[in-house]
């Protein structure tokens, strides 16, 4: 088993200096590598996510292939609602579909609890990439409450929440059961997956930036903070698309690491959370090429690579990502690139 104290991603998530820029990307692992189309090819996503051998191997592929820093766990944000007894599915190029969305009392009240042994083929796919990880920190997530609500409300994925943002205005105390509920499952699933040895996670509440800073405070804030409260004993980092607004909010919620999509600068970044905490410890980011930039060609994506980690210095330690996912178009050979640009030195 190898020492993980001098890995990058987690001396950087400290605040240290690591030995060279960590680097690993959002959705590393999927449909833009031909050994993940060819092997998931005839399984359905759900079925992949709770077979641990699939699991390993799907988790294995990017780390082998760009020589990232950080392998993050195969699964969804919805795996936890469905083991949990949630009726929904992940529809190719649609992303999840729930049978029955939530409208009333009787559905909060039904939504079922996590149980830890529902999630045993997640640990166990996690005991089985720490053998194989040799030094390659592994990171677990989960989705936070207010992503997770938004499709159990709307059904699906959403452009405007709106029936998500009606319940919340309309039913404040049936909204704050809700998200209660989901910040339990949430819990329950990272707490598995820090038990099993992940040595990081990431909270993706990927559809946060839909909200206005005031209404994150009072509907979203409380509930993700009881999240992150739950998983202390490894670095967490806290992400969302278009959180410019939120961020020194999402830090309050108890992140150690404030993702950041390509919006926002780096270095501005660090300078709102600054100004909102100006007696906290200068703060750790994560973040943040456009993922289009990986259609862009090499001399551009140099250009971008350069900025990026130029402006994160400003930071305490910076966890290089994109600023979301990776596309499922992308030339896998231009992640493996931009890997290189961001290690190589000066
Ligand atoms: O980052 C990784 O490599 C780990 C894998 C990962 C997946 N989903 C695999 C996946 C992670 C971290 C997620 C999280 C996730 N899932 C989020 C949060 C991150 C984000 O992108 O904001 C969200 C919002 C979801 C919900 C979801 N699941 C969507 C939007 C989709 C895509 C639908 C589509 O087909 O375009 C999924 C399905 C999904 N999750 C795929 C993968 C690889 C595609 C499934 C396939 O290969 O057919």
């Amino acid at each position: 088993m190898s020492d993980y104290t001098d890995a990058p991603l987690l001396v950087a998530a400290r605040g240290g200096t690591p030995s060279r820029t960590p680097v690993w990307f959002m959705r590393q692992a999927g449909r833009s590598l031909p050994e993940y189309r060819k092997l998931r090819a005839g399984t359905a996503m759900l079925d992949a996510c709770l077979d641990p051998d699939m699991v390993r191997e799907i988790t294995m592929q990017p780390v082998r292939r760009h020589d990232v820093d950080g392998a993050i766990l195969f699964s969804d944000i919805v795996v936890p609602l469905k083991i949990a007894g949630v009726d929904l599915d992940i529809v190719p190029g649609t992303g999840p579909v729930i049978a029955k969305p939530i409208a009333d009392r009787r559905d909060v009240e039904a939504l079922p609890a996590l149980l830890p042994g529902q999630a045993q083929p997640v640990a166990d796919a996690i005991g089985l990439l720490l053998k194989e990880l040799d030094g390659v920190p592994l990171i677990g997530f989960a989705g936070a409450p207010f992503t997770l609500a938004s499709y159990l409300v709307e059904g699906g994925p959403s452009k405007n929440h709106e029936r998500t943002k009606a319940l919340m205005h309309g039913d404040p105390e049936l909204w704050h059961a809700l998200l209660d509920r989901l910040a339990d499952i949430t819990g329950a699933f990272l707490r598995v997956q820090v038990d099993a040895g992940v040595q990081a996670v990431q909270l993706f509440d990927s559809w946060a930036g839909a909200l206005s800073e005031r209404d994150y405070r009072e509907f979203v804030l409380p509930h993700s903070t009881k999240v992150l409260r739950s998983v202390t004993t490894v670095p967490r980092i806290h992400f969302g698309v278009g959180t410019g607004e939120l961020l020194p909010a999402m830090r309050e919620a108890g992140a150690d690491v404030v993702g950041v999509d390509w919006r926002t600068p780096l270095d501005v970044a660090v300078r709102r959370l600054r100004a909102a905490a100006p007696d906290l410890p200068l703060p750790v980011v994560q973040g943040n090429l456009d993922p289009a930039l990986l259609f862009a060609g090499l001399p551009a994506l140099e250009r971008e690579v350069e900025r990026i980690k130029h402006e994160g210095r400003a930071a305490a330690g910076h966890i290089f990502n994109l600023g979301h996912g990776v596309l499922p178009d992308t030339d896998p050979d231009m992640i493996t690139k931009a890997v290189e640009l961001v290690h190589r030195a000066g």
